[in-house]
C-alpha cells in the first residue's frame, strides 16, 4: 500500500493492531466509535514516548506511519492483539496495599456475629495489622506490596491508589510512604516488556488512634497536624481520613484535612461507612476529591455539586455482609461513580478489579456500561488523574487491559475467572 501523501506521517514507537473491539470510554466522540463506551471494532493504535499518538481502523495502519509498521525492523514494537477487547487498565482508586500480619480469624468470628465495629472497639480489627506492620521490616513489607501489586495487575490493574494507616507512627508511616514511592521505581508489573504499575501514594495516619494515644487522642489528631503532614509532603499526593464514630469525629477530620490541604495534598475522605457520621458532607465543603464508601451517604446532591467523585466499594459489603450501597442512588443524581476494591486485610481482602465489577453489576444496580466507566475513568478522577489515563484516547498515556474475550458484553456475565489476558503499559 502507497503511503497517503495528504497527510504528514505519524511518528510511532508501538503499534498495537488487529484489536477486535477496542472500548475506549472516551469523553470527547471519536471517528467510528459507537455507543456510551465509544467503541471501535477492528481498531489500532500507535503509541509514542507512552502517549497514545493515532486511534483508528487496522486497515489504515500501513498508510499512518513512518516506516513499515508491519516490521519491527523499522525500530516500531507491533503488538498483535489477536481480535481480542481491548479497554483501558483499571485505575483501583482505593486500596490499602501496604500490611502485614493475618486477619482472617476476624472474617470468621464475624459469620459468627460480632460485628466490624465490636472488634475495632476491642483493640482488634486495623489495630492488630497496626501491631504486626509496626513489627515489619520494609523488605517484607515491600516485597508483599510488590506480591499484591502483580496480582493485582494479573487481573487488568494499571494503576493503584495505596493508602498507609497502619503504622500510625512517624517511622512506620514514612516508612510505608517510602515504600510506596520506591514501588514507582521497580517492576511491579508481570507485563511482558512494559513493567510499572503506577502507585499513587495516601497519607492515612488518621486512620484509628493507636494505642499509644488512647486517653490522649488529640495529642494523637496534634501529631498529625503538627509533625506528620508537614514531614510528609512531597511523599504523599493525598491526605486521607476515616471519619467514623469508631475512628475519627468530623471536627478532627475537618482539623486534619483543613492543614493537609494548605500544605498542598489532595483530599479523601473514608465517609459514612459503618453510619451517617457527616464524613460526605465534609467532604464537600473541603474539596475532597472523592468520598469513599458512603454505605449511608444522605445529602448527594452537595456532593455533585462540589465535584466530588462517589467511590464505591462492594468488596466490603461482600466482606462484612451488609448491604451493598445502590450504586442508582449516585449516578441518576448526576455524580460521577468510581469502583475500587479497597483492598486491604479487615474488610475487602480482594486484589480483583473483575471480581468489584461482577459485585457492581449484580448487587449494584450498574450496567456493564456504568461499571467499565466506573473502574477506568471515573477512577481516574477519583485520583484527579482523568487528563492523562483511564480512558483510550489521543493524549493519554497507553495503559491498557487485553482480555480473552471478543465482545464486551461477556464482562459481568462470565464471572468468577481472570478474563484479562495481559496488561500492556507502554512507556
Ligand atoms: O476502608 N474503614 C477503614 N479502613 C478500611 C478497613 C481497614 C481494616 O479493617 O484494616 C476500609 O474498610
Ligand atoms: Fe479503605
Amino acid at each position: 500500500m502507497q503511503p497517503d501523501s495528504t497527510q504528514p506521517p505519524i511518528q510511532a514507537s508501538t503499534v498495537i493492531r488487529n484489536i477486535g473491539q477496542l472500548v475506549t470510554v472516551a469523553q470527547q466522540p471519536i471517528a467510528g466509535a459507537s455507543g456510551v463506551l465509544q467503541v471501535i471494532s477492528d481498531a489500532a493504535i500507535a503509541v509514542h514516548d507512552g502517549v497514545i499518538v493515532w486511534i483508528g481502523p487496522d486497515d489504515q495502519v500501513e498508510l499512518m506511519f513512518e516506516g513499515d509498521p508491519t516490521s519491527e525492523d523499522d525500530g516500531i514494537t507491533i503488538v498483535d492483539a489477536q481480535g481480542v477487547v481491548v479497554t483501558p487498565g483499571f485505575v483501583d482508586s482505593h486500596t490499602h496495599l501496604v500490611f502485614a500480619g493475618d486477619r482472617s480469624e476476624e472474617f470468621h468470628l464475624r459469620r459468627a456475629g460480632l460485628s466490624y465495629g465490636e472488634l475495632l472497639t476491642q483493640g482488634r480489627g486495623i489495630l492488630t495489622t497496626v501491631n504486626a506492620t509496626r513489627s515489619a521490616d520494609t523488605e517484607l513489607l515491600t516485597e508483599m506490596a510488590i506480591t499484591r501489586l502483580h496480582t493485582m495487575c494479573q487481573y487488568g490493574t494499571t494503576t493503584v491508589e495505596a493508602k498507609t494507616g497502619y503504622g500510625l507512627d512517624m517511622i512506620t508511616e514514612e516508612a510505608c510512604l517510602r515504600i510506596l514511592n520506591n514501588l514507582n521505581a521497580m517492576e511491579t508489573s508481570p507485563s511482558y516488556k512494559y513493567k510499572r504499575v503506577r502507585v499513587v501514594p495516601t497519607f492515612l495516619g488518621a486512620h484509628v488512634v493507636p494505642p499509644e494515644y488512647r486517653e490522649r487522642r488529640s495529642a494523637y489528631v496534634d501529631l498529625i497536624v503538627e509533625e506528620m503532614l508537614p514531614s510528609f509532603v512531597g511523599l504523599a499526593r493525598f491526605c486521607d481520613v476515616f471519619c467514623e464514630r469508631e475512628a475519627f469525629s468530623v471536627e478532627e477530620c475537618h482539623r486534619i484535612l483543613a492543614r493537609a490541604k494548605e500544605l498542598g495534598y489532595e483530599l479523601k475522605i473514608h465517609a459514612d461507612q459503618l453510619s451517617p457520621s457527616g464524613g460526605a458532607k465534609l467532604a464537600a465543603e473541603l474539596g475532597a476529591i472523592s468520598a469513599d464508601h458512603l454505605d449511608h451517604a444522605d445529602d448527594l446532591d452537595r456532593l455533585r455539586d462540589a465535584g466530588v467523585v462517589a467511590t464505591l466499594l462492594p468488596g466490603c459489603s461482600y466482606s462484612l455482609r451488609s448491604p451493598y450501597p445502590s450504586a442508582r442512588r449516585f449516578i441518576d443524581r448526576g455524580l460521577h461513580v468510581a469502583l475500587a476494591t479497597d483492598f486491604n486485610p479487615g474488610t475487602s481482602y480482594c486484589e480483583n478489579m473483575q471480581m468489584i465489577l461482577s459485585l457492581a453489576m449484580s448487587s449494584m444496580g450498574m450496567s456493564v456500561e456504568e461499571a467499565l466507566q466506573a473502574v477506568t475513568i471515573n477512577g481516574a478522577r477519583g485520583l484527579a488523574l482523568h487528563e492523562e489515563i483511564g480512558s483510550i484516547e489521543i493524549g493519554k498515556r497507553c495503559e491498557l487491559a487485553l482480555w480473552s474475550v471478543r465482545d464486551y458484553h461477556e464482562i459481568g456475565y462470565h464471572f468468577g475467572v481472570n478474563l484479562i489476558q495481559s496488561v500492556l503499559i507502554v512507556s
